[in-house]
């Protein structure tokens, strides 16, 4: 049996290395992927020889996260709760896609990875794992062996001699890639308690935010980012740049409970800097110019995208009849929107583009040879028509 572990070098996936080797007799090929977590990939290439891997693979996903997976995603305008940017959600199917993709390059039986049993990346793991390929096996060691808790598995790796920093004072879930950085676990399992000011990274804290405003001008075309301020930037590097403005202006810092497709609630600290701002001036460019009844009908989808991603099917044929609907929304979703960074906060300064609906000879309250006033007249007695009906019935309105 030979077995490819979705591997990043902590203390869960360095677990499971020897766990698979001694449980399976197997042969272990650690794959690693860089969506931008910020990591030494050689070092943790290293990390991963050493404690047993028979292989390593590291690939750069960076990319194909960004213009396939991210930008798509603020296209659609997915928000799950009206809160959670989807960072980790939507980096889950690239990571399984491309372990998938290792897994038939080596050969290999099987494939596992270190969520836990009781959260979303196992379902998103493995619904992706089923679409690229039905027939291959699929470990999950926490759902298999007796340890319940990092304890266990600083126990376990000490026994095995498997070479680990970790200690018991680290005591947080941290997920990071090139969207957002996600704290869980540890004091935050108190709802009621507030997010310690040391555990963030991308973002300062709001208050200490520079006093001087920043303006910023961010260019889509068919909805999809491609210039800050005038420079045109590949998808990595625009993200990386909106990041580090984001970050230096205290924007994006969320802290919400959230409702595990699983069944239970958590409690997620998030850092989504540039994300934010993106969908924040993508809204702002469609408002601008699509049609009312489009806007409201991609409004009413995005708990349905959102769910989707953060529900793990992102591979799915509903997935593909949702993006073929909002691909055709984006046609003229083009332009620029400016956009004012401020201390934690995001605002819309301006928007323009050359397929604008905005019609300064409509919306204007100067005379105007269009729009003739007494047409609207008949178009409200119309449609107060079934107001009229339901006075009667009702004996007229109550005061
Ligand atoms: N709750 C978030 C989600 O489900 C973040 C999960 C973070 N995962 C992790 N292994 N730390 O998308
Ligand atoms: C995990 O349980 O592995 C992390 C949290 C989640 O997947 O929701």
């Amino acid at each position: 049996l030979k077995v490819v572990l979705a591997y990043s070098g902590g203390l869960d996936t360095s677990v499971i290395i020897t766990w698979l080797k001694e449980t399976y007799g197997c042969s272990v090929v650690a794959f690693c992927a860089d969506l931008g977590q910020g990591e030494d990939l050689e070092e943790i290439r290293g990390k991963a020889e050493a404690t047993g891997a028979s292989e390593v693979y590291v690939r750069d996903l960076r990319a194909e996260f960004v213009s396939d997976f991210v930008f798509p995603m603020i296209q659609a305008g997915a928000i799950y709760e009206d809160g959670y940017l989807l960072g980790t959600s939507i980096a889950r199917p690239l990571i399984a896609k491309a372990q998938m993709e290792i897994c038939r390059l080596t050969g290999a039986d099987a494939v596992a990875h270190g969520a836990t049993g009781k959260g979303n990346d196992q379902v998103r793991f493995e619904m992706a794992y089923a679409y690229f390929d039905p027939k291959v096996k699929v470990i999950a060691p926490w759902r298999e062996w007796t340890m319940e808790s990092r304890s266990d598995l600083i126990h376990y790796a000490k026994k095995h001699r498997i070479p680990i920093q970790a200690t018991l004072e680290k005591p947080y879930s941290i997920d990071r890639n090139l969207l957002h950085t996600s704290y869980e676990g540890g004091i935050l399992e108190d709802p009621w308690m507030a997010p310690p000011e040391e555990i963030f990274s991308l973002t300062v804290n709001p208050v200490n935010a520079p006093d001087q405003p920043a303006e910023v001008i961010v260019s889509f075309e068919k909805g999809i980012p491609f210039a800050i301020n005038g420079n045109i930037l590949d998808p990595v590097t625009l993200l990386t740049e909106v990041n580090r403005l984001g970050g230096e202006h205290g924007i994006g810092r969320v802290d919400l409970v959230e409702s595990r497709y699983v069944g239970m609630k958590s409690r997620g600290v998030y850092e989504t800097p540039g994300g934010t701002i993106l969908h924040a001036a993508h809204r702002a460019l469609e408002t601008l110019t699509l049609d009312r009844e489009v806007l409201n009908l991609k409004a009413s989808l995005v708990p349905r995208i959102a769910n989707l991603i953060y529900n793990g099917y992102w591979f799915s044929p509903e997935k593909e009849a949702l993006w073929s609907l909002v691909k055709k929304t984006q046609e003229r979703v083009t332009g620029d929107v400016r956009l004012l960074l401020s201390k934690g906060s995001v605002r819309v300064l301006g928007r323009r583009s050359p397929y604008s609906l905005y019609r300064k000879d409509l919306a204007t309250f100067e005379k105007d040879g269009v729009y003739r006033q007494a047409d609207a007249g008949g178009f409200i007695n119309i449609l107060a028509l079934r107001l009229k009906l339901y006075s009667d019935q009702v004996g007229g309105g109550e005061f």
